[in-house]
This record gives C-alpha cells, sequence and structure tokens, in this order.
C-alpha cells in the first residue's frame, strides 16, 4: 500500500483554516481516500496536554526558547503517536498548522536564530516534509477581528501587530521560496470564495 499525503494549513490568525480543513477531508473522502484530520500544537493526547501549557498565560512568562521546545515536543508526541502511523497505513493526513508555522511564529515572530530552528526541524521530521501545504493568507487586522468575533484571544492571538506582519511575511518568503510545495490563497475573500479558489487548488494538486 502506497503512504498517505500529509496536507498542511497555514496562516495568521482568523484565517479560516479550521473550516478549509473539512473542506479538504470532504474532498480527499469523497475521492475514496482514508482521511485523518489533525492539528499542531496537538494531535495526540501528549500533545494536546503540550498545547495547553503552550497557550496558556503563565505569571511567571514563557521566553522563546521555552516555547520553541514545547511547540517541538508536542510535534514529535504527534508525529509518533498520530501522524506517521497514519501516513504508514495509507491515510492521507490533513493537519491544520504544521512546520511553517514553527519557522513563521517562532523564527519570524519572536526572533529565534534560523539555526535553532533547523536543528529541531532536523531532530524532529527527520527529513519529512508537507506534500502540499495550503498558506491562508490574510491582513493581521482582519484576522486579528474576526479571531476576536470567536470570543477569548490566546497568547499569539494577543500578540501586536508588528508581530503578525512578521509572521505573514515569513509565510509568504516560504511559500515563494518552496513554490511546488506551498500554495497562498486569498484567505480576505468570502468563506465561499476562498472555497472556490481551495477546490480548483485540490484538483490541480492532489
Ligand atoms: P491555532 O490557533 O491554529 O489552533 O494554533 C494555536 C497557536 O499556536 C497559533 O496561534 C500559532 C501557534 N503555533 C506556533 O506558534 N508555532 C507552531 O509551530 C504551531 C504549530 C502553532
Amino acid at each position: 500500500m502506497s503512504r498517505g499525503r500529509l496536507i498542511t494549513l497555514e496562516g495568521g490568525e482568523g484565517a479560516g483554516k479550521t473550516t478549509h480543513s473539512k473542506t479538504i477531508a470532504a474532498w480527499l473522502k469523497a475521492q475514496g481516500r482514508d482521511v485523518i484530520n489533525t492539528r499542531e500544537p496537538g494531535g495526540s493526547p501528549l500533545a494536546e496536554a503540550i498545547r495547553g501549557v503552550v497557550l496558556a498565560d503563565w505569571a511567571e512568562g514563557i521566553d522563546a526558547p521555552t516555547e520553541l521546545l514545547l511547540i517541538f515536543a508536542a510535534r514529535a508526541a504527534h508525529l509518533r503517536a498520530t501522524l506517521l502511523p497514519a501516513l504508514e497505513r495509507g491515510s492521507d493526513v490533513v493537519c491544520d498548522r504544521f512546520i511553517d508555522a514553527s519557522w513563521a511564529y517562532q523564527g519570524a515572530g519572536r526572533g529565534l536564530p534560523a539555526k535553532a530552528l533547523q536543528a529541531m526541524e532536523d531532530l524532529v521530521l527527520d527529513g519529512l516534509h508537507p506534500d502540499l501545504t495550503l498558506i491562508f493568507d490574510i491582513a493581521p487586522e482582519l484576522g486579528l477581528a474576526r479571531a476576536k468575533g470567536r470570543g477569548n484571544l490566546n497568547r499569539f492571538e494577543a500578540e501586536n501587530l508588528a508581530f503578525m506582519q512578521r509572521v505573514r511575511q515569513s509565510y509568504l518568503d516560504r511559500a515563494a521560496a518552496a513554490p511546488q510545495r506551498c500554495v497562498v490563497l486569498d484567505a480576505s475573500l468570502a468563506i465561499d470564495q476562498v472555497e472556490r479558489q481551495l477546490r480548483q487548488v485540490l484538483e490541480s494538486r492532489l
């Protein structure tokens, strides 16, 4: 049996990834594929527990290296318990955020050096990369307004606009550097228009 495909969704806050990940899974199932939806940080019981720690507000604060290590600890647990077994049994995996988020948030956002990100990526991913990465691009002001409409903001959603602009630019730069893997979609459009773009991408890329 052939290995499943890894499809990742990325983008700033309020880009609608969660809705779109369901559309992608439904589209794949209609093609007769076995599919799982998962997310990062999270996606296994241990990784979900770490997610709770990373997103919580701590009176003592969380510095950037602690955040990086927790996110990669969650990723390592998720890969071993959920993601790799699914790919190996031939299921497609639709993952809401993955490695590009670490480069965008911990790298560009928090300013951690590329060599730290690369070391973590080499250790935890060991050469694994997504088959397709969909980047839902949205101006931070608009994304934030949408995220606020959903209720309480987590530590990342509560960051300032300059942070979010660095995150956005990092995603766009990574997409430009890997056009065979990444597709940028305009997530500022109405949801049905984004869905239309998304279906075209799925039909041409998968
Ligand atoms: P979510 O809002 O998409 O559920 O993700 C939770 C937060 O985790 C999001 O604000 C971005 C952050 N995050 C990182 O900072 N680095 C990462 O590698 C991942 C996967 C998420």
